[in-house]
């Protein structure tokens, strides 16, 4: 087993699709291609941390196939599960215009692809460029099921900034020293935290400071002078990371696949799901230097996995001193563990590229708690959660719960009754003061599968408000089918009369997933111009199982193209 960011080349682009279009819309479209890819979902062995593990992967690939495209193009993915597990893959913000179907999220979008069965992701990217990635959306699979997803500009446009000479997807991961389903079981069923991962990875490495890891830490090759992009992702399960790379500074130039105003820092942290391009220029004296990765925790006595994962910035040339020996690299400086003010000076400093398109009639105003919950239950091997509980994790209370006889999707475009309901609220039953000192009668949340309903169109401004319960903690909280403004962020309670003051209605950032800081509040806007459900959740899978969701069921539209297309002929039944 080998390979790291294998690239596969699309295979058998239809000419005679690329012919019609050609002559069917204006020229500019005459250059949209068509991918086609086979995604083989399989048990394969790999060897980390001193032992051989059968991990599920794609195509025998650790982490799995980089797909690249252009902005326009259309890419057609068939799945074929020859795994023991149900699977799902999500294609994490692609916004999948009126194709819900393809989006992926198991019992949301899709019922899973069963062992044996097939399912094909049909989709186009529009006006979308940067970095993006795709991961399974089923159970835990995601730990080993991952890949970049790279959008170039249109063929004949160009970045807005500098043209790199090299780039490389940075995949950081995160890593059990066993299954990573066997973990996720254990925790469902005592009820407990799930254990803690055994080493973080970059490109499905563990690098030099892991046992039986630095033959095969990553190594970036570059010349003096020479500007490489790198396309930096979190792909760790349940962990915010700080990266940083030895005596470089970093240039962000982009976010989520949405472009930045360029600015330089030492060290990126991104919550999981979320994804930052910076340009690194080769200006310092020909060495090794290391990039590496450590945790960013900002929950108070919780234990979490404090390695560093590492890779090589190799110049050419000083692999090697005279007598043959590598010369080791140099390390650069991260911040503390639960260094909170780094976060928030580098998190302030994203603002959109271009002037941003804002709303500012809002048709929906929403506030969502976030934070933990504890369900009660009777003393014994299920209840091993904090004082003989079960954790829990609630939006405004609602703990999510997957469906289970059908996709949401699919009970709404047929009119299923029984698989969920709209009574999602717009509000917390209860006002509180949410990161005070919460009454315990306040720490149990109610179990449901609730929608928001939506209208075709509306405005929507949600203030999503930490809690203190058990803990604060920095949630990267991801919406599927849209990408967001981030108007502000901010500490404590959310404060509507002083805080509306700081929104930056200008230049927000446009992002899929905003970490919410911890003990804080974050607010977003964006339209709803996309049928479909959509499930936001908190990116930290631990979360997420533990019900830090909800869904918007967005509408169809009374216009042309403002309706999702009918779903597809191979759709997995449940
Ligand atoms: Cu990156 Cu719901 O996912």
């Amino acid at each position: 087993m080998e390979a790291n960011n294998i690239i596969i080349k699309p295979r058998g682009c239809s000419l005679f699709l690329g012919l019609f279009l050609f002559f069917a819309f204006s020229a500019s479209l005459a250059d949209a291609e068509t991918h086609y890819h086979d995604f083989v979902v399989q048990q394969t062995p790999v060897k980390r941390l001193c032992r051989t593990h059968n991990i599920i992967t794609v195509n025998g690939q650790f982490p799995g196939p980089t797909l690249e495209v252009r902005d326009g193009d259309t890419l057609v993915i068939k799945v074929v599960n020859s795994a023991r597990y149900n699977v799902t893959l999500h294609w994490h913000g692609i916004r999948q215009m009126r194709t819900p179907w393809a989006d992926g999220p198991e019992f949301v979008t899709q019922c899973p692809i069963r062992p044996g069965a097939t399912y094909t992701y049909r989709f186009t990217i529009e006006n979308q460029e940067g970095t993006l990635w795709w991961h399974a959306h089923s159970k835990w699979l995601r730990a080993t099921v991952y890949g970049a997803l790279v959008i170039y500009p249109k063929m004949g446009s160009s970045y807005p900034f500098p043209q790199p000479n090299h780039e490389a997807p940075i995949l950081l991961g995160e890593w059990w020293d066993r299954d990573p389903i066997s973990v996720l079981r254990q925790a469902t069923f005592t009820g407990a935290a799930p254990n803690i991962s055994d080493a973080y990875t970059i490109n499905g490495q563990p690098g030099d400071l892991y046992r039986c890891s630095s033959k095969e830490t990553v190594r970036l090759p570059l010349d003096s002078g020479e500007r490489i992009l790198l396309r930096i992702i979190n792909s760790a399960l349940n962990q915010q990371l700080f990266f940083s790379v030895a005596n470089h500074k970093l240039t962000v130039v982009g976010a989520d696949a949405a472009y930045t105003k360029p600015f330089t820092t030492t060290i990126v942290m991104l919550g999981p799901g979320q994804t930052t391009d910076v340009l690194l220029t080769a200006d310092q004296p020909p060495a090794r230097y290391y990039m590496a990765a450590r945790a960013y925790d900002s929950a108070q006595n919780a234990p979490f996995d404090n390695t560093t994962t590492t890779a090589i910035l190799e110049y050419k040339g000083a692999c090697s001193t005279k007598k043959g020996q590598s010369s080791k690299p140099v390390f650069p400086r991260l911040p503390a563990y639960n260094d909170t003010p780094t976060v928030t000076a580098f998190t302030s400093r994203f603002k959109s590229l271009t002037t941003a398109k804002v709303p500012t009639k809002i048709d929906e105003s929403l506030f969502f708690t976030i934070g933990f919950g504890f369900f009660n239950c009777r003393p014994g091997p299920r209840c091993q959660g904090p004082n003989g509980t079960r954790f829990g994790a609630s939006m405004n209370n609602v703990s999510f719960v997957l469906p289970s006889s059908n996709s949401i999707l699919q009970a709404s475009y047929q009119g299923i009754p029984g698989v969920f309901t709209t009574d999602f609220p717009a509000s917390p039953p209860l006002q509180f003061d949410y990161t005070g000192n919460v009454s315990r009668a306040l720490w149990q949340p109610v179990r449901g599968t609730k929608v928001y309903k939506l209208k075709y169109g509306s405005t929507v401004q949600i203030v999503l408000q930490d809690t203190s319960i058990f803990t604060i903690e920095n949630h990267p909280m991801h919406l599927h089918g849209y990408h967001f403004y981030v108007l502000a962020l901010g500490f404590g309670n959310f404060n509507p009369v002083t805080d509306t003051a700081k929104f930056n209605l200008i230049d927000p950032p446009v992002r899929n997933t905003i970490g919410v800081p911890t003990g804080g509040w974050a607010v977003i806007r964006f339209v709803a111009d996309n049928p479909g459900t959509w499930l936001m959740h908190c990116h930290i899978d631990a979360h997420l199982t533990w019900g830090l969701a909800m869904v918007f069921l967005v509408e169809n539209g009374a216009g042309e193209l403002q309706s999702i297309e009918p779903p597809p002929a191979d759709l997995p039944p449940c």
